[in-house]
């Protein structure tokens, strides 16, 4: 019985990638001071690691009220050092209360995939995109961890209706496990052209105006 037990247990950590294999990409793309929000963190540690880690502000959002009850009792209980204040919160993430361009950054592990495995023909895909696209700072950042590949993810993640860019796309592995790392940020495109073109258009004028 211990024996089947421990090789459950094994097994379950091959299957999932944990903090510590995605603390670097998440490091690097999210920064500590920033507010984040977690879409559809379930019954994760993800929020409570992030924060042990020196994330300030994370809020961890579900919309299954048994989930964010048992992780509210869950954190009431900690202690000493394990003490953090993740703000679990009942939410719907295809329909956010957070005010327009309001969050910095947004973090999404496997909500996504759940999400296209609903039989709505990728309506709430795309409802919790838009909504995100919505809740985010110019130049916020959407990080995606994903068990699906880019063949399966891109072409949906960079729809044109989404005023994001991708600016990064990567692997996680341990042991069998694969994540997929996508960041996007908003507004990206449109100011890095608009940018180009002010620019563009000065030299033209001084080069072109020296010649005169
Ligand atoms: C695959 S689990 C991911 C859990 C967690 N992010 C993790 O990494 O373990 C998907 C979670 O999304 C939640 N979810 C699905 N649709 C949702 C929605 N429309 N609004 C809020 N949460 C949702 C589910 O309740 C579930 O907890």
């Amino acid at each position: 019985m211990v024996l089947t037990l421990k090789i459950l247990v094994t097994l379950q950590k091959r299957r999932f990638v944990g903090y510590s294999a995605m603390q670097v990409a998440l490091n690097e793309h999210l920064p500590r001071e920033n507010k984040v929000v977690l879409l559809g963190t379930g019954l994760s540690l993800l929020g409570e690691e992030m924060m042990l880690d020196g994330y300030k502000l994370v809020d961890a959002i579900d919309y299954s009220e048994p989930c964010i009850k048992r992780m509210r009792n869950r954190q009431e209980k900690l202690e000493g050092l394990e003490k953090v204040g993740v703000n679990y919160q009942v939410m719907d993430v295809t329909q956010m209360e957070y005010k327009d361009e309001s969050i910095p950054s947004v973090l999404d592990k496997a909500t996504i995939d759940t999400m296209f495995n609903n039989e709505d023909n990728l309506k709430s895909v795309h409802s919790m995109l838009a909504e995100t696209v919505r809740i985010l700072e110019h130049d916020g950042l959407y990080v995606c961890l994903s068990y699906g590949d880019p063949d399966s993810r891109l072409e949906v993640l960079q729809d044109k209706r989404y005023d994001w860019k991708l600016i990064t796309s990567s692997e996680i592995k341990k042991n069998k496990a694969v994540f997929y790392l996508y960041v996007l940020q908003k507004n990206n495109l449109k100011d890095a052209s608009e940018t180009a073109a002010v620019v563009d258009s000065w030299w033209w004028w001084k080069v072109h105006s020296k010649s005169v």
